[in-house]
């Protein structure tokens, strides 16, 4: 299972990558406004802080295929081959999915609501698709469901194209989707931070230092070996 952060904010990257076993970034164009900076700036950042061999997607704006590939292009020319452009699972993004995979691109089918989407979207050469989890559920479509009978049918048919699961808002969400078998999920730096939050870690840990600082001290460690 890989965990990528699904943000543009290059200090909240910063922050996550030097805490966590994190795979790479996934933004949208939300994601990116929200930065209220220039594309190029942003994305300049994050290569800084994730390091040329990370996986950073990012998505095409263009609504027909032709625009959609010389996007993805352009991003690769400016940015290198880590870049893995993200292409809705529209008709026109379903034909850039299929020219762009032929040229070697690694492609992220994305926006996808269902299975049938994600086995046209491998079919097509995506090497990622990126169902949307928790805005199936605010539909009632279950999403995890979505993820379950995706990860199947790529096991079915054999397919190299991989489930990276997005839109989370609980760790319940993330847990469900691991278990289902998804390759990936990427999330929002707080939802990753939830996921090794537990009370019980906490009062575990409390308990072990006010034990500890009773006997030797507040501030000491193993480090200081000598004194304790
Ligand atoms: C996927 O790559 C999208 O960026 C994403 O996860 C959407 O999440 P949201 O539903 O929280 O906006």
């Amino acid at each position: 299972m890989l965990f990528l952060l699904d943000t543009a904010n290059v200090r909240e990257i910063a922050r996550c990558y030097d805490l966590f076993p994190v795979a790479g970034v996934t933004t949208n164009p939300s994601l990116i406004a929200r930065e209220k900076r220039p594309l190029h700036d942003i994305l300049t950042d994050i290569r800084s802080v994730i390091g040329e061999a990370a996986m950073l997607h990012v998505q095409v704006l263009g609504t027909d295929a032709e625009t959609m590939v010389a996007e993805a292009h352009q991003l690769r020319d400016r940015f290198g081959a880590g870049i893995l452009p993200k292409v809705p699972v529209t008709p026109q993004g379903l034909k850039a999915i299929r020219t762009l995979s032929a040229a070697g691109f690694t492609v992220t089918a994305t926006a996808i609501g269902a299975p049938m989407q994600a086995l046209l979207a491998a079919k097509a050469g995506a090497a990622f698709t990126a169902p949307y989890v928790n805005r199936l559920d605010n539909i009632g479509a279950d999403g995890v469901g979505v993820v379950a009978n995706i990860v199947r049918l790529f096991n079915n048919y054999a397919l190299p194209t991989k489930v990276l699961t997005a839109s989370f808002k609980n760790v319940q969400q993330v847990q469900d989707v691991a278990l289902a078998g998804a390759h990936a999920a990427t999330m929002a730096p707080e939802l990753l931070d939830l996921l090794i939050s537990h009370p019980l870690t906490d009062s575990g840990i409390a308990g072990f230092m006010a034990d500890w600082a009773s006997a030797y001290g507040a501030d000491a460690t193993t480090l200081h070996l000598a004194s304790v």
